[in-house]
């Protein structure tokens, strides 16, 4: 069964509570939790205040998303406000080995995102050591983009890298992912789906959310 993971960058931010407590009664499975900085992203989003609110409110985990450059310096920041699963990019991290054992070691699963044009390829010799995969299906900064047909190759792709090194990783899809392109994306091996726009446009969120979970 796979997971939905609604994603708080598209909640209402005048009324975060009831956004949070909508989806603590939802099918929703995980916070999904978008951080960017200005740098890695063309885009800022939140920051510490706003995730020690879900912190407070949110009863399911907290899968962080970390856009952002040097994440190293801000591992144990994000273990303190309640991050459960904390994901750094491939490409910003130089020494990803150190970052993956860094967030391991502060008691957190490990997650790694791909940029759209990086190559599931170079994730070959530490996919044992990632807890989750978030490939992304748009180009990260922004919700509601267009997601990017490509990604379901990757996926299959992807999913044989796991199965062939006998890994435990999660494949998580994020960026564009709606109620058309979900089940393929399942079907190809996705184990995770964020979704933004397409829970919080919806005139029931909670719904958009049990449509996405069905099989
Ligand atoms: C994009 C973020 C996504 C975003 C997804 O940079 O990483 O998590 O919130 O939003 P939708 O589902 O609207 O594409
Ligand atoms: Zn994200």
């Amino acid at each position: 069964m796979h997971l939905v993971a609604p994603s708080v960058l598209s909640a209402n931010f005048a009324n975060l509570q009831a956004d949070i407590e909508m989806i603590n009664s939802s099918k929703a499975d995980w916070f999904h939790v978008d951080v960017m900085d200005g740098v890695f992203v063309p885009n800022i989003s939140f920051g510490f205040p706003v995730i020690k609110v879900l912190q407070k409110l949110a009863k399911k985990p907290l899968d962080v998303h970390l856009m952002i450059v040097d994440p190293d310096r801000y591992v144990q920041a994000f273990k303190e406000v309640g991050a459960e699963i904390l994901t750094v990019h491939y490409e910003a991290c130089t020494h990803l080995h150190r970052s993956i054992e860094n967030i391991k070691n502060s008691g957190m699963k490990a997650g790694v995102a791909l940029n759209p044009h990086t190559s599931i390829n170079v994730l070959e010799d530490i996919i044992v050591d990632i807890d989750l995969v978030c490939m992304m299906s748009v180009n990260p900064g922004f919700g509601g983009q267009k997601f990017i047909e490509n990604t379901y190759e990757k996926v299959e792709k992807l999913k044989h890298m796991i199965a062939a090194k006998n890994a435990k990783t999660l494949i998580e899809i994020d960026g564009g992912v709606d109620l058309n392109n979900y089940q393929k994306l399942v079907k190809a091996g996705a184990n995770v789906l964020v979704a933004g726009n397409t829970v919080f446009s919806s005139n029931n969120p909670s719904e958009a959310i049990s449509a996405l979970k069905a099989i």
